[in-house]
């Protein structure tokens, strides 16, 4: 298994992982080919393919800002779970994102998604009780469902 950057020639095989993916929230306008071309433009260095046999089995973005990394879309092919290449990929993020001086980065998780906040829990992350995720949409936006 390999870790590489992504680039958007692997959004189809990227696109296909996340849609294998129940847990994952997905929409038509971050998630198509012009949404996540945008954020990697703007996050070249912080998001990565893990690969196995010349085929993507993993994908994990990171979104910054200057002051936080925000972790996104960390998703591994269901038929390769539990062999660590989540892991890899978590640890590729958190320590790329120490060499660039943040200081923290933060995710959001759907609160039935136990196996995956415990994932992240076990890569140091740790639940907010005290805050409440706020958002406003700003224009058209429309969940796919899988
Ligand atoms: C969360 C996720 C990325 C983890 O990827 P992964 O490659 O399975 O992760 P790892 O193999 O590194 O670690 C999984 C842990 O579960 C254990 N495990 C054992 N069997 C497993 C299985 N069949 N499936 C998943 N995990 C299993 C592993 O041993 C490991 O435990 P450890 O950390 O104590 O060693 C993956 O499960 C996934 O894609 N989930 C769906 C999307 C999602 O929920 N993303 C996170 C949103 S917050």
């Amino acid at each position: 298994m390999t870790i590489r950057r992504f680039t958007i020639d692997d959004y189809d095989a990227v696109f296909e992982l996340w849609m294998a993916c129940p847990e994952m929230e997905l929409n038509d306008t971050d998630d198509s080919r012009e949404g996540v071309a945008r954020f990697l433009a703007r996050n070249p260095d912080t998001a990565w393919v893990a690969q196995e046999d010349g085929r993507v089995v993993g994908v994990l973005m990171v979104g910054t800002d200057g002051r936080r990394g925000y972790v996104y879309h960390a998703g591994v092919d269901p038929a390769c779970r539990g062999k660590g290449i989540g892991s890899a990929l978590a640890d590729t993020a958190l320590d790329t994102l120490r060499e660039m001086g943040l200081s923290k980065a933060g995710l959001l998780a759907f609160a039935d998604n136990r196996p995956g906040i415990e994932f992240w829990e076990r890569h140091g992350f740790v639940r907010r009780e005290d805050l409440s995720y706020l958002s406003c949409v700003l224009g058209r936006i429309q969940r796919i469902e899988h």
